[in-house]
């Protein structure tokens, strides 16, 4: 008997919410049901997807920044079907595979000096939870360092590194030796590195939740510091690289060499899990330091080939389509021109990023019943006001963003690197009469306060 994908999905296309609820994350599809995101997506291409209906939706959220060349890209869609066809043989494990070592040698041209030799992971915590391992096994330290609002994965080995207690809480004890210090806190990170345990410090050089970016001076400082003190310096760029921020790797805004790079999302361009940790040689056979140490780290999956040659057809791409100047370009455009809103609502306190990693900060409005309407539900659950932006955009807009973490008021937009003007302005606009809209206490913005607050309090 033939199985055809194709018909199971036309055939059960409309039961995923229930599937879900019965098999897999209840309360997820539950807030889905709540917040209006309970679509039935039915495809995607480039920067948009559409629905059953065949309403179409500019997706500002990009899986969490997987799709950086837009959903679909036709060269890594023909080499996926091409590596099919090639049926070459994958994974024997026992092998030294060619498109891992091409891949490995292409990351290595784009990376800041002296990192050049690479491990190939599954995922972001899978990568950042190789680079924890090699600051061990170079330094021979115990304690690592990380940064208020930091999100670095959430297994049991990236969670002691997380800076939100929301996700830290009911898995405690965590792994003990893991210190959180304050971003632009200077004096706090030397105490800290003073001390002469600490193996690493780990950063996003721009912040995934809440895009908070430090003052200029920080990192190139913090960088040197480590150096100073024997640590190792590792830069999380598994949001912001991969071209995001306009820059290959966010930390090159400020020209830092740090001994540790994780990448992952957009690597497998939509297509394929992967991550990746590349670091200098000494520092990688530190790990691998003996012939029957060979492969004290790896991971089944790592180096599968297919998510190999979904990285080459997305450097190929980067370069080829000049996507990380275009992010630069395009960035700066929609920043400014949203950052200009602010004149014309006071309830938009900061717009701030680099590239096409942006968001947007909300403030306490002045008007008595506005302040009123967002001090209950701020009351009720902190970062409220962001999440009924969000669904404004998403019911009245179309379009799909994302709170910008837990408890905060502020919203991300992660576009695909192949937006232009043309969802500038849409985006603009739309933002534009949403902020509108929300300054009218009876709005459509305000529409579903009551039911969150209701919610919320009973949770
Ligand atoms: C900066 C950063 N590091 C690590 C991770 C974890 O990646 P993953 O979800 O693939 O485990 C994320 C995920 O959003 C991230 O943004």
């Amino acid at each position: 008997m033939t199985f055809s994908i194709a018909d199971l999905i036309a055939r059960r296309q409309g039961e995923q919410y229930p599937l879900h609820r019965q098999y897999l994350n209840t309360s997820l599809a539950r807030v889905q049901a709540i917040i209006g995101f309970d679509k039935i997506w039915a495809g995607g291409e480039g920067a948009y997807l559409w629905d059953e209906d065949g309403d179409r939706y500019l997706d500002l959220l990009s899986g969490y920044s997987v799709f950086n060349l837009g959903r679909g890209h036709p060269v890594v869609k023909q080499v996926m079907h091409e590596m099919l066809d090639l049926a070459r043989p994958n994974l024997v494990k026992m092998d030294c595979p060619l498109l891992a070592g091409l891949l490995a040698e292409d990351l290595v041209r784009r990376m800041p000096p002296g990192l050049d030799a690479v491990f190939f992971a599954n995922s972001g915590a899978d990568a950042v939870d190789t680079a924890l391992k090699f600051a061990r096994a170079a330094t021979g330290r115990p304690r690592t360092l990380f940064l208020d609002h930091a999100f670095h994965g959430l297994t049991l080995g990236t969670l002691p590194i997380n800076g939100g207690q929301q996700f830290r809480e009911g898995f405690e004890p965590l792994m003990p030796g893991c210190t959180p210090v304050e971003m632009d806190d200077l004096a706090g990170l030397e105490r800290e590195l003073r001390q002469g345990d600490v193996s690493a410090f780990v950063v996003e050089p721009i912040q995934g939740k809440g895009v908070y970016i430090p003052s200029d001076s920080y990192l190139p400082e913090a960088q040197r510091l480590c150096r100073q003190h024997g640590a190792v310096f590792i830069c999380d760029e598994v949001q912001a690289g991969m071209g995001r921020t306009g820059r290959f790797l966010s930390c090159q805004h400020w020209d830092l060499e740090p001994d540790i790079v994780t990448l992952s999302k957009s690597l497998g361009g939509g297509y394929m899990p992967v991550g990746a940790t590349i670091t200098r040689r000494a520092i990688h056979d530190k790990m691998f330091s003996r012939l029957d140490r060979c492969q004290v780290h790896s991971t089944t999956f790592g180096q599968n080939e297919l998510a190999m040659a979904a990285g080459l057809a997305v450097l190929h791409v980067l370069d080829e389509e000049r996507l990380i100047e275009r992010a630069a370009e395009v960035g700066d455009r929609l920043l400014g021109r949203l950052a200009a809103l602010k004149d014309r609502h006071e309830m938009i306190a900061d717009v701030r990023g680099k590239g096409l990693m942006i968001g947007i900060e909300f403030q306490p409005p002045h008007a008595l019943a506005l302040r009123a309407a967002w001090s209950a539900a701020e009351a009720a659950q902190k970062g409220l006001f962001a999440q009924l932006v969000v669904m404004s955009l998403m019911r009245d807009q179309r379009i799909l963003t994302q709170v910008g973490g837990p408890g905060v008021n502020i919203i991300k937009l992660l576009p695909p690197l192949i937006i232009g003007d043309e969802e500038v302005e849409v985006i603009v606009s739309a933002f534009d009469q949403v902020m509108t809209e929300a300054e009218h206490l009876r709005g459509q913005v305000w529409s579903q306060s009551g039911q969150l607050i209701k919610h919320a309090l009973a949770r």
